[in-house]
């Protein structure tokens, strides 16, 4: 079905709930990785520009319905430069809000209702307001009362970015160039895990890396050390071996490791075989066999989607290398016009960042699980609410 989005409506003088995922990483107050928040700003200016009065909600982090200043968007609305409202369902400034004019309400999961996706909570929420605009991508895999509760409350329209995510994502799935080469790292192995089942059945190649390729080599009995490692995935590693047998989807696991004896950023590093790791060994990147292999299968790559990276990057050079690397790699790549690129998930996209290279990736997805899921072929609950 089609979903309807801001250009469809008249936003003129309307109330206007929008819903965004600034859920970035904020260190000390200071916003280490902004690019959801730069992302979000076509449809907040198309709004504004067309004299609607627009308030936005997000998440931020996983408080658990409990008020907590570390998550607190503040910050944001500072960076934005825009007034900040200090309870999701405070309704006092509404009338004092002119056309054009954007505020930024604290965090919805400070109320238990918002992940919860409580009725009531979704009804207080929208009131006061004429439209309600999902532009969160991000968290749209979430059956949140911000995200599918509020549309039955509220005319429901997709954001810009939102219309954006779906278009490109659909482009890529319906009619991928082939070869199609998924690599796929990060630490939430468990949480990634029942996806990946789902990748090999659309990619020619899966590249698993980082503290999850550490699972898989622990799956076919290689030594792991003092790693991060999921000991209790392998059966379900064997069964993604599986599935991407049957589905002729080859897999390329990590062939050596970057270790360390300490889990420090200054720790020394050294490079060893897979089948080499020691019982005190580290494992905190995927070592320079591995990154040259990675590269080597750029060459017949025609799409690569990459989510989650290779190693500890935000102990900079020394340890993010594979994915500092592999980001570089892609980017000359995709600039050269020998593939096209998506990336997705905050970590991924920030090594992209540190990179540089963020202009030069054919499409850079704001979603995280969201990005996965939807590759996975499943329906949001998000973009499902829009339709109905
Ligand atoms: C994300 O960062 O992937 C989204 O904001 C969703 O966050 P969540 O996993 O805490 O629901």
């Amino acid at each position: 079905m089609q979903i309807r989005n801001v250009r469809d409506i008249d936003v003129h003088s309307k109330y206007v709930l929008l819903r965004d995922d600034f859920n970035v990483q904020i260190v000390d107050g200071e916003i280490t990785d902004s690019f959801r928040i730069d992302a979000s700003i076509p449809t907040i200016k198309y709004l504004t520009e067309h004299g609607a009065r627009v308030v936005i909600c997000s998440h931020l982090g996983r408080p658990k319905g409990k008020k907590n200043p570390e998550l607190s968007l503040r910050s944001i609305a500072e960076y934005m430069n825009i007034p900040f409202i200090e309870d999701c369902l405070d309704k006092d400034f509404l009338p004092n809000m002119k056309d054009g004019d954007v505020v930024l309400l604290e965090n919805l999961r400070f109320h238990i209702g918002e992940e919860e996706n409580e009725d009531s909570f979704a009804q207080k929420l929208a009131t006061g307001f004429d439209i309600y605009v999902n532009d969160a991508f991000a968290v749209s895999h979430r059956s949140a009362a911000s995200v599918v509760g509020i549309t039955k409350y509220l005319p429901a329209f997709a954001g810009l970015l939102l219309e954006k995510e779906i278009t490109n994502l659909t482009k890529l799935l319906n009619n991928p160039q082939r070869q199609l080469v998924a690599y796929v790292g990060g630490g939430k192995v468990s949480t990634k895990i029942d996806v990946l089942k789902q990748i090999v059945k659309i990619a020619d190649k899966m590249v698993v890396g980082g503290a999850m390729g550490t699972t898989f080599n622990y799956a076919l009995g290689l030594p792991v050390g003092d790693s991060l490692c999921e000991k209790d995935m392998v059966d379900t590693v064997k069964d993604i071996m599986a599935t991407a047998k049957e589905n002729n989807c080859e897999l390329f696991l990590p062939l050596d490791k970057g270790v360390g004896k300490e889990f420090d950023k200054n720790a020394k590093r050294e490079n060893r075989d897979a089948d080499k790791i020691k019982d005190d060994d580290i494992i905190m990147d995927d070592g320079d066999k591995t990154i040259a292999r990675n590269k080597e299968l750029l060459k017949e790559a025609k799409t690569v989607i990459w989510n989650g990276p290779f190693g500890v990057t935000e102990f900079g050079e020394r340890w993010g290398r594979a994915s500092f690397e592999f980001a570089r790699a892609l980017a000359q790549y995709t600039k050269e016009g020998h593939l096209e690129s998506i990336v997705g998930g905050g970590d991924t996209v920030a090594v992209l960042d540190i990179c540089n290279v963020l202009n030069d990736i054919s499409y850079v997805s704001t979603g995280g699980g969201a990005f996965l899921e939807f590759i996975e072929g499943k329906s949001l609950p998000g973009i499902i609410a829009l339709e109905n």
